[in-house]
């Protein structure tokens, strides 16, 4: 009867963690439903005065959380012009830190419930910050019960323990937040925000003509399946996305993957380059790609083989060693949300290919709510 009723959950997927990867559109669809404008009260009542009050964000969150509260930084220094803090919440709060009164503490989670997390937002409060905020995929958590103020994504329950959907939508939710601090702030003026609600409301039909993709990320996932290691690169607001593609790859596929920030390969990872490591690189047309090529370029002069996730704006060519899938358009500043979908496909076609379980890999749980 279970295994009944797990078949018709899964429809035509054959696994959990694909299906979630494919209902993404849907995903940020509801979680931007009745978002008819930006304001502060989309985060709840009293918003306006706190986002009035805060002069600094510190972001508190674990694995994939955090690493949307790394993006998120990006996109709040650079469009609400506010100093940004991304801690790892079980380094947080052991730690001696500096509070900031005039903080707001925001708490990323899937499940509201990781324990790191919320200890951390509760180490927060002890130590004087009041202004607490969560981005939270479950509105009976502890987290949100915890929290003044909440966005609640709707993902929809997550059963993979690779979270894909919880991340596209914790971004969403991120980017609604920077909108909603650049307005508080008078730096949004309105024909930026119905520019930048345009752009969200596209994500849906974007995401799908990712999705489409996957036959050619498919198609990459047999050479990888025999490697033991790889490196994953990305810069800028992308970087976060190569670490998310990295923690993906090597939670269900037991691969060892390492992300860096393509300017650091100089300075260290470099020396790991050989014919035998794939690096795979997160490579849309944005003011770095110039950048980007000259890493790429010291990657192949290395014999390393690249593995290029371009978009329909970055000229970079299939050649010898250099293998390029490309996104059908070019997102601006949310092309993250886009970008980490072929990575989570690379990560699960990978899992198929080596025959790990893919929604329940060894050794994790989809929610650590023990230290
Ligand atoms: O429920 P949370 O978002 O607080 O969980 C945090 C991490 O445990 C979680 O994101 C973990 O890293 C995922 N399994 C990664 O896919």
């Amino acid at each position: 009867m279970q295994a009944f009723t797990s078949a018709v959950e899964l429809g035509p997927y054959q696994h959990y963690m694909q299906k979630e990867i494919f209902e993404q559109p849907r995903a940020i669809a509801d979680t931007l439903e009745g978002v008819s404008g930006i304001m502060p009260e989309l985060f709840g009542d009293g918003a306006h005065k706190v986002f009035k009050s805060v002069d600094s964000i510190l972001i508190l969150a674990c694995g994939t959380s955090y690493y949307s509260g790394l993006t998120a930084k990006y996109w709040l220094e650079s469009i609400a012009k506010i100093p940004v803090n991304v801690e790892i919440a079980s380094e947080y709060r052991y730690r001696d830190s500096v509070p900031n009164p005039n903080s707001l503490v925001v708490t990323i989670s899937q499940s509201g419930e990781t324990a790191d997390t919320l200890a951390a937002l509760k180490h927060a409060r002890a130590l004087g910050m009041p202004h607490t905020l969560t981005i939270c995929n479950v509105a009976t958590s502890a987290m949100v019960r915890e929290s003044q103020l909440a966005y609640i994504t709707r993902a929809g329950v997550e059963v993979g323990v690779a979270s894909t959907k919880a991340f596209t939508t914790q971004l969403a939710a991120l980017f609604l937040l920077t909108l909603a601090l650049a307005q508080t702030r008078g730096l949004l003026s309105d024909e930026q925000e119905a520019e930048h609600l345009k752009a969200m409301r596209h994500l849906p039909a974007a995401l799908q003509s990712v999705l489409a993709l996957e036959p050619n990320i498919a198609a990459w996932a047999e050479a990888f399946a025999r490697k033991e290691n790889a490196l994953f690169l990305g810069r800028g607001l992308h970087y976060p996305i190569a670490l998310e593609g990295a923690l993906k790859l090597k939670e269900i596929t037991y691969i060892h993957a390492e992300a860096y920030a393509a300017g650091e390969l100089k300075h260290g990872p470099l020396a790991l380059v050989t014919e035998e490591m794939p690096v795979v690189t997160v490579a849309p047309n944005d003011a770095l790609i110039e950048k980007l090529k000259s890493n790429m370029q010291e990657v192949r002069a290395r014999g390393g083989q690249l593995y290029v996730f371009a978009d329909a704006g970055s000229s970079i060519a299939s050649s010898e060693g250099v293998h390029v899938i490309r996104l059908p358009e070019h997102y601006g500043l949310l092309s993250p949300i886009l970008h980490v979908v072929p990575l989570q496909l690379l990560a699960y076609h990978t899992a198929l290919a080596r025959g790990t379980d893919v929604d329940k890999p060894r050794n994790l749980a989809k929610s650590v709510t023990v230290e």
